[in-house]
């Protein structure tokens, strides 16, 4: 049977995109006449009625509060149309829908539920019930997506479906989408190319990262961009990084202040957030350099492959197979693709990684642990030794020695190194230049991520440990301001804001420019948790500075957990003496209430003590007083940025 699939995902950090392309590579493995895929934000969705010859399958993912990717937007726009009548629009249109979430937020799979349903209701036909991954699932994602992929290759493939063909394909490998050439051999020029167009600059990661981007994504259809809403990315001197917690506290934070003084980012609105390239100069050492020694080989002629002898100075082009675009091609030292194009030294890779390095396993031992780690019966077993352990890349070859990984795989299957994102703290009135036309100054709040494994290892967090402990003074950071999203800030009107712990960030921002803008007219409650006064008590001296000037309209309710038997966090506080300040605020004052922080299950809580607030104050049952909250985010009085 022949079979057209059209893969569109819908992705914030790369999850969505990574099932779309394993569900490509497999049914390529099947007999598929044509499989396509593009990133959602790039298919005209007034296509959908025409077509008739495709199988349409969505891969999305929930973020925020139930919230799209950015991507689904325009698309889910077109899908609300008034215009288009239920139950006939969609009648030529075969879909199945495999969303991606964590079932510990409210809203699980928000995005992908209510898309399988309008689909049907637009008179789609699915090809299979709606697939949900879970995070909290001890295989992660995979768990749902394995066996909701088997059903869906046998209802598209019927009898022609060989589970070996596409599941147990041990033996083979598929085309590699990306190539790798030798320019310049290792061991310094001798005769085989000119490094003239390296791209070598010890200080453009983003260079870097830009142009392998270009380079490599082939597989999307769509123009790979760096671009967000017009801001790219700048680099940003640092101005100051302190610590701001005591030693003996558990989780460190820093307050790093970035010089905007030479970017053209003249205005941003509190609430919106910076998004940081992690980038550790010394990825350039070392362990870079002996990765590619030991683990990495590269094309040699028509004669295979073979080690890499220096690699200090190997410099490679980098292209799509098959794209012969002088564009597409990007040339640099190889170290440069490990360092700032690749996370190779934490984060951990996921199944594809493995069933690539099984190939290419000499060792038969070694061979049978990847191809079990590959397989879906091994898939928990994989979890467990990668996820659940955060083993990185390089810890993967220190153990599997005998898989030598030609460099174009490397870059194909190996995480990419990824951008995160940090609230900004500071007030922008505060910090224009003397004739008001641009913000000279940019202040993030950083926690240092750090945890044990179930093997008690211990971890840290990439970009959290690399700009607490490396970022001096002057250092470079290349950032850039998220345009979109973002708690939405505004200069007047009530606010309750509800921020333990880096979750003050934000609000931080929201106080200083009221301040800045010598706004005290409207009431702001805020509420701030830690685990004690003289450990992590963040921006104390700002507090007590606000309350002051705001002459009591400016309110900080702390909640100290760890000072007293029992422990005291901010819903506690919501729940207890300020419970009539809180209902008085939300019902006469029509105050907007606003929710961060980093808490797993800080936002389910408090959102059960002010629906007990509602309840006790408003005399409302529960129920009522929980539809009520519910009417409050309708109307946008009620947000929440957790991660
Ligand atoms: C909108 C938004 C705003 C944010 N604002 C801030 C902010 O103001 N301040 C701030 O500090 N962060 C903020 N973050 C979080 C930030 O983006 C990073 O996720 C965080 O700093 C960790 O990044 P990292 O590179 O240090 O860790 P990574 O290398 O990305 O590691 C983090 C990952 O490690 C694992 N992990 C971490 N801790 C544990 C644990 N205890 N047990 C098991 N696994 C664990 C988890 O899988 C986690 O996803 C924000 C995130 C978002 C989405
Ligand atoms: C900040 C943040 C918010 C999230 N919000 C939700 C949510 O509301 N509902 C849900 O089911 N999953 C939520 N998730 C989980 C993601 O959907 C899940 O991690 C998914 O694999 C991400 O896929 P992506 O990388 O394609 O965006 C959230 C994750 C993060 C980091």
């Amino acid at each position: 049977m022949l079979v057209n699939m059209k893969i569109l995902y819908a992705t914030e950090t790369g999850n969505a995109r990574d099932v779309a392309e394993r569900v490509a590579r497999e049914c390529s493995r099947q007999s598929i006449n044509k499989i396509s895929l593009a990133s959602i934000d790039a298919y005209d969705a007034r296509q959908l009625p025409k077509e008739d010859k495709n199988i349409l399958l969505f891969v999305c993912s929930t973020m925020g509060q139930g919230d799209p990717p950015k991507s689904f937007e325009k698309f889910w726009k077109f899908l609300l149309k008034k215009n288009l009548p239920l139950s006939t629009s969609l009648l030529n249109l075969k879909f199945a829908v495999f969303g991606l979430g964590d079932s510990s937020y409210e809203k699980y799979n928000f995005v992908a539920k209510k898309l399988f349903r309008r689909l049907e209701q637009l008179g789609g036909e699915s090809v299979i019930e709606l697939g949900l991954g879970d995070d909290q699932h001890f295989s992660g994602y995979d768990g749902g997506l394995d066996q909701w992929l088997e059903t869906l290759y046998v209802k598209i493939f019927g009898s022609e479906f060989y589970r070996e063909k596409i599941i147990g394909f041990k033996d083979k490998l598929d085309v590699c989408p990306v190539e790798v050439s030798v320019v310049v051999r290792d061991g310094h020029g001798d005769g085989v190319g000119s490094a003239d167009g390296v791209n070598d600059d010890d200080d453009a990661p983003v260079e870097t990262r830009r142009g392998v981007m270009r380079a490599v994504d082939s597989m999307a259809t769509e123009e790979v961009s760096d671009d967000n809403n017009g801001t790219y990315w700048r680099a940003l001197k640092v101005m100051k990084n302190e610590c701001c917690t005591s030693e003996s506290a558990v989780r460190q934070v820093h307050h790093i202040e970035l010089d905007n003084r030479y970017t053209d980012v003249h205005d941003f609105s509190p609430g919106e957030v910076l998004e940081v390239l992690p980038c550790s100069r010394s990825a350039i050492g070392r362990e870079v350099l002996d990765l590619l020694t030991n683990s990495i080989v590269v094309k040699d002629g028509d004669n295979g492959y073979r080690a890499i002898l220096d690699a200090e100075n190997l410099v490679v082009s980098v292209s799509s197979s098959g794209s012969s675009s002088k564009n597409s091609r990007y040339i640099c030292r190889a170290k440069y693709l490990v360092a700032y194009f690749l996370d190779c030294f934490s984060a951990s890779p996921r199944s594809y990684f493995f069933e690539v390095c099984a190939y290419f396993a000499k060792d038969p031992l070694e061979k049978e642990k990847l191809q079990h780690f590959a397989s879906p019966e091994g898939r928990a077993d994989c979890y467990q030794y990668c996820q659940r352990e955060r083993r990185s890349v390089k810890e993967f070859f220190e153990e599997f020695t005998s898989v030598k990984l030609p460099l174009e795989w490397l870059l194909h299957v190996a995480p990419k190194l990824k951008p995160r994102q940090f609230s900004i703290s500071s007030s922008p009135s505060q910090h224009k230049n003397s004739d008001g036309t641009h913000v000279d100054l940019i202040s993030i709040t950083v926690a240092v991520a750090k945890w044990t494994t179930p093997l008690k290892r211990l971890r840290s967090g990439l970009c959290s440990t690399w700009m607490a402990e490396k970022l001096r003074t002057s250092d470079v950071v290349y950032a850039r301001v998220v345009k979109s999203g973002g708690l939405p800030y505004s200069h007047t009107g009530s606010m309750i804001l509800i921020g333990p712990g880096t979750g003050a960030a934000p609000f931080r921002s929201f106080i200083l420019e009221r301040c800045s803008r010598r706004n005290f007219d409207d009431k702001i409650l805020m509420f701030f948790g830690c685990r004690r006064k003289a450990e992590d008590n963040l921006y104390e001296t700002d507090w007590e500075n606000v309350e002051k000037w705001s002459q009591g309209n400016i309110k900080v309710v702390t909640a100290f957990s760890r000072e007293q038997e029992n422990k005291v966090y901010v819903q506690d506080k919501i729940r207890g003496d300020s419970s009539k300040e809180v209902w008085d605020l939300i019902s006469r004052c029509e105050a907007k209430i606003f929710v961060a922080g980093s808490s797993e299950d800080m936002p389910a809580r408090v959102r059960e003590a002010i629906r007990d607030v509602c309840a006790k104050e408003g005399g409302m049952d529960k129920e009522s007083a929980t539809r009520y909250i519910a009417e409050l985010e309708a109307k946008r009085r009620y947000f929440v940025e957790a991660w």
